[in-house]
């Protein structure tokens, strides 16, 4: 039977004011956007007649301008959880005008069906086939797999995007499932990369689906900043160190899966090791594939693949449908509670690289604020990864905006991830490396190795002036750098006898 087809206004008609949606996607990969898109439109006349409309998004990750930009543009977002990447929506989020909620994103699947968040009204998921059963619809997902299926069993009508721009060949590389709930919940098979435990569609009774809207969009994938030579000599530093830790011994000689976070960093960070001859092909077990680990399969230097999105360049993505014959085998999407879950993560062993905005001096890593109060993007998978890890690496240039800000601090101004999960962090200046070092013994050894020049007599004052016990600090000027920038517009000003009292 063909199920009902609607245009994106019509579909977007149907929701009502304080709703809840559970959209498709992770990043802007594979992420429902036809119907937002008309519901911000919507939203923009309703506020022009003096009525209100704002709705509840929930999503794998971040997601494109259609869906967060327009919406926060129109003042439609009543909540959002759990990441996002938008200009414009950090612009509404930092005025305090939209309650966003950035959680691990290994948890927005359960946290919904544990039912933290009340009820799911909506699910509109974006698909690239659909086998139209009487009783049960078979949804095949694009370039991502989110939280589709807890938004789709949850939901109490589901609208379907069938996006003519994806190719249905993306059917060939998802597994879908969804773990049961404590006290059922079952240890989660996968004990390799490329294991499949699932199926390749989302299931969904047929009397939920409300209509289907087509459509023809690109995804919305958003261009990261090209390599510099400090992304370039962090991403040498990085792959350096791992060759090291392989002819120690304290990596096997198979190596061991990488996830590796995304921006010009991670790039750098991969190409170095593709290129490094001493690292053999290895395998990548991560939330987001970009450009760079396409081009590594193709050339055979990593060998499979297991992520949630394929966030990469339209052309790209072209490129692995085409290629569907080698990446069926090679390349799998899984739900972002199976791509970021914690139990595989340590029983792979997998080697996690994420970027931060900010170390301090002990170990401690801020991913996710401006000066300790402003929302970049939020914490992303880099909690669920560096957490479980086999090894958790932190990279980050050594300053920003180009010096006046040291990006090693002697306390962080928030913080995302502790000492605790910490293993090694690398600047372009060197690799602090923290395992089995006391809070003191770090403190030296990352003033040493990763802070930048103009920044390190600062930290060696600090370090004098700082007291007490175990971890020792000087409260009033913990955060003198900080307020430094605030006031003179440059961290290097800093006099820390303007604290000391
Ligand atoms: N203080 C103020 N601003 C800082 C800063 C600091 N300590 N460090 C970086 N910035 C600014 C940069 O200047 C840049 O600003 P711009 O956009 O105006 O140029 C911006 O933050 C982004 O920094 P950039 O160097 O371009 O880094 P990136 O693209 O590698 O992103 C994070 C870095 C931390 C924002 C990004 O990795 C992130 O969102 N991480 C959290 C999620 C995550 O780790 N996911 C990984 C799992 S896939």
């Amino acid at each position: 039977m063909a199920y009902k087809r609607l245009t994106a206004a019509e579909a977007a008609a149907l929701i009502k004011n304080d709703e809840s949606l559970g959209l498709s996607g992770f990043t802007p990969a594979g992420v429902a956007k036809a119907v937002t898109k008309e519901l911000a439109k919507k939203a923009v006349a309703e506020h022009e007649a003096g009525r209100p409309f704002q709705v509840r998004v929930f999503t794998g990750a971040s997601t494109g301008q259609s869906t967060d930009g327009d919406l926060a543009n129109a003042q439609a977002l009543k909540y959002r959880a759990p990441y996002t990447t938008n200009p414009d929506f950090r612009k509404h989020v930092n005025m305090g005008e939209i309650p966003y909620n950035d959680l691990h994103l290994s948890h927005m699947a359960q946290e919904l069906r544990y039912g933290f968040y009340g009820d799911l009204d909506w699910a509109i998921l974006e698909v690239c086939d659909i086998d139209e059963g009487a009783d049960v619809c078979k949804a095949y997902l694009t370039a991502a797999g989110g939280i589709s299926p807890t938004a789709a069993r949850l939901a109490k009508h589901v609208i379907l995007e069938l996006n003519a721009f994806h190719n249905p060949n993306a059917k060939y590389i998802h597994d879908v499932y969804e773990p049961l709930d404590p006290p059922y919940r079952k240890p989660i098979p996968i004990v390799n990369v490329g294991d499949r435990i699932g199926k390749p569609y989302v299931e969904i009774p047929a009397s939920k689906i409300v209509g289907v809207v087509e459509c023809n969009i690109p995804d919305e994938a958003r261009a990261f900043k090209d390599n510099d030579p400090v992304t370039d000599q962090i991403g040498f530093l990085t792959a350096e160190f791992l060759v090291e830790e392989m002819h120690q011994g304290r990596i096997p000689k198979e190596f061991l899966p990488l996830q590796s976070g995304v921006g010009s960093t991670a790039n750098a960070i991969l190409g170095a090791l593709g290129q490094d001859k001493h690292v053999p092909d290895f395998n990548i077990y991560t939330e987001v594939i970009q450009n760079s680990v396409i081009e590594m399969m193709l050339n055979g230097r990593v060998k499979d693949a297991s992520a949630c999105s394929l966030t990469v360049s339209n052309e790209c993505l072209m490129q692995v449908y085409d290629n569907m014959d080698y990446f069926k085998d090679h390349l799998t999407l899984r739900q972002s509670e199976i791509s970021n879950n914690p139990e595989i993560i340590r029983r792979l062993g997998v080697i996690a690289i994420n970027t931060a905005i900010e170390c301090d001096i002990y170990g401690n890593a801020n991913s996710t604020h401006i000066s300790g109060t402003k929302m970049m993007n939020g914490i992303g998978g880099s909690g669920d990864f560096e957490r479980n890890a086999y090894l958790s690496i932190f990279t980050c240039p050594s300053t920003a905006k180009g010096g006046l800000i040291s990006s090693i601090v002697p306390f962080v101004s928030h913080q995302d991830h502790s000492e605790h999960d910490v293993n090694i962090i690398v600047t372009e200046q060197g690799v602090a490396d923290l395992r089995g070092k006391s809070p003191a013994q770090r403190a030296q050894l990352i003033i040493e190795k990763c802070v930048h020049p103009d920044y390190k007599q600062l930290m060696w004052d600090y370090l004098k002036l700082a007291k007490g016990g175990h971890t020792k600090h000087n409260l009033p000027c913990a955060f003198a750098l900080h307020d430094t920038l605030a006031r003179k517009g440059d961290m290097r000003l800093t006099d820390f006898a303007e604290y000391v009292k």
